[in-house]
């Protein structure tokens, strides 16, 4: 523990960092600033950004604003190293922690039926539960995820173990119940309607218990995609969404050819899959839709009409069995919230730096596709995708995403001067703009020095 963890964590002091900051302002707007000096309040929210300051000023600064210079630590950042927030994976299976990187080339139906249900229904066991979650939990910490959106297994205890942890271990989280009583093996489904919307229920007032004002911890509606919920499930989900109106929903959307004919044939009233959403009312501007390969335009028109927030997982969509290009730039274009998921394990890597790599070369993909209609992304872009983006998409903008003066301090310390022969090595003549470059395409949790939610250390 160094002497800003200290003061952060057993002193209830503020913390402050001098040196190099790079947020997003909006989609397109990348700031970075220099010998900025940013103030973390004993609340753990921002209170003060300030760009240009010399390091002789910062006493000044610090009695300005009601504070005896001297008390509190202020950490210097060296040249290579600076501050960014901390990244928001928008969709992530955390049972699937164990097994990623297996399945590969396989259908989306293969992988669930003969890869994952199997792997899943270990989460019977809370032990093993408490255990692989712990892990998980780490693991996307040491990332750089602040914040993730979780679907658990079937489980409501081990579920209740996921909460328990994230909030044990400071990751800001929306933690669901996968709820699925169809079209898996007997061994793993929901034993009823009933029972599952009751798991539901008892997640969510464990959530209230554990963490009453949300403060990290919240609870997600996770029907696991229409194939796996029989209409009356589909029907209770919405109601308790109803019932609990600030409760966000995640599910998986349009994601392949034959996801959407199997769907289509069990619901065969209605013409697509935004339809037969919303009929059960559940598309709000609390939803998260994973992936939205293929939508008609009538369904990308709803999406922004109803504020649906878009979960683009770039890696699983070109590891599957086919090179699945979702129209990113259609969807910016009309306003609709995007942000970046991992989908650990669908997608092999825990990495939302690897995340950001493949939303590169998917775009790439969509452009050449579209005879250049619809650009490439950006450095600037991909970054928003995977911080501001992702906090607007799981409705936490107000909170997190960048260093807004008054948001909570969720940040990753990044250290990019140690040279460990793996990222590309900061030259002298490098500007800022180039050494984050290189981060971004080259580097790894290596170089993550540090990973704060709301002002407390939290990598382990
Ligand atoms: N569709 C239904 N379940 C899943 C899952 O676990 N991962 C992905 N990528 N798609 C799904
Ligand atoms: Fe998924």
């Amino acid at each position: 523990m160094d002497e800003i963890d200290k003061g952060s964590r057993t002193l209830g002091l503020p913390i402050a960092f001098h040196g190099t900051v790079i947020h997003s302002r909006r989609l397109n707007e990348l700031e970075i600033l220099e010998n900025c000096f940013l103030l973390v309040d004993k609340a753990g929210k921002i209170q003060t950004l300030q760009a240009g300051v010399d390091p002789n000023e910062i006493n000044s600064i610090i009695s300005d604003l009601g504070y005896t210079p001297d008390v509190f630590p202020i950490k210097y950042l060296q040249r290579g190293q600076f501050l960014c927030p901390g990244f928001v994976d928008t969709h992530n299976h955390a049972p699937q922690w164990t097994q990623r990187g297996i399945g590969r080339g396989k259908t989306l139906m293969e992988w669930l039926n003969n890869v994952t249900f199997a792997h899943e229904a270990k989460f019977a066991d809370a032990e093993y539960a408490k255990r692989t979650y712990s892990s998980c939990v780490s693991g996307f910490l040491r990332h750089g995820i602040t914040t993730a959106s979780y679907y658990g297994s079937l489980h409501g205890e081990a579920t209740q173990i996921l909460a328990d942890i994230c909030l044990e271990k400071g990751q800001r989280a929306l933690v669901g119940k996968c709820n699925m009583n169809r079209n898996s093996p007997e061994w793993y489904r929901d034993a009823s309607v009933e029972d599952s919307l009751h798991q539901t229920q008892e997640l969510i007032q464990h959530i209230q218990t554990i963490d009453p004002d949300n403060k990290l911890v919240r609870p997600i509606i996770t029907p696991r995609f229409a194939i796996s919920c029989e209409p009356d499930l589909l029907s209770g989900l919405g109601s308790l969404a109803k019932e609990h109106p600030d409760t966000p929903i995640q599910t998986h959307f349009n994601e392949a050819k034959g996801e959407m004919m199997l769907t289509k044939e069990l619901f065969p009233q209605f013409r697509n899959e935004v339809e037969l959403y919303k009929s059960y009312e559940l598309l709000t501007d609390r939803t998260i839709l994973a992936h939205c390969i293929y939508l008609e335009e009538e369904e990308i028109e709803a999406l922004r009409e109803l504020r649906c927030g878009v979960a683009h997982c770039p890696i699983s969509n070109t590891t599957m069995d086919f090179f699945m290009a979702a129209p990113i730039r259609e969807y910016l274009r009309r306003g609709i919230k995007v942000g970046l998921g991992t989908d650990s394990g669908g997608g092999h890597s825990a990495s939302m730096l690897d995340s950001m790599r493949q939303a590169f070369v998917v775009s790439i993909a969509r452009q050449d596709a579209t005879d250049g209609q619809d650009p490439a992304l950006s450095m600037a872009e991909g970054f928003y995708l995977a911080t501001l983006g992702g906090a607007q998409v799981c409705g936490l903008d107000e909170k997190i995403g960048n260093f807004a003066v008054g948001k909570e301090f969720d940040a990753l310390e990044v250290h990019c001067d140690d040279n460990l022969g793996i990222m590309t090595p900061v030259e002298d003549d490098d500007s800022i703009s180039t050494i984050f470059e290189k981060w971004i395409m080259t580097g790894d949790d290596r170089n993550i020095a540090k990973v704060y939610v709301c002002g407390r250390s939290v990598k382990v």
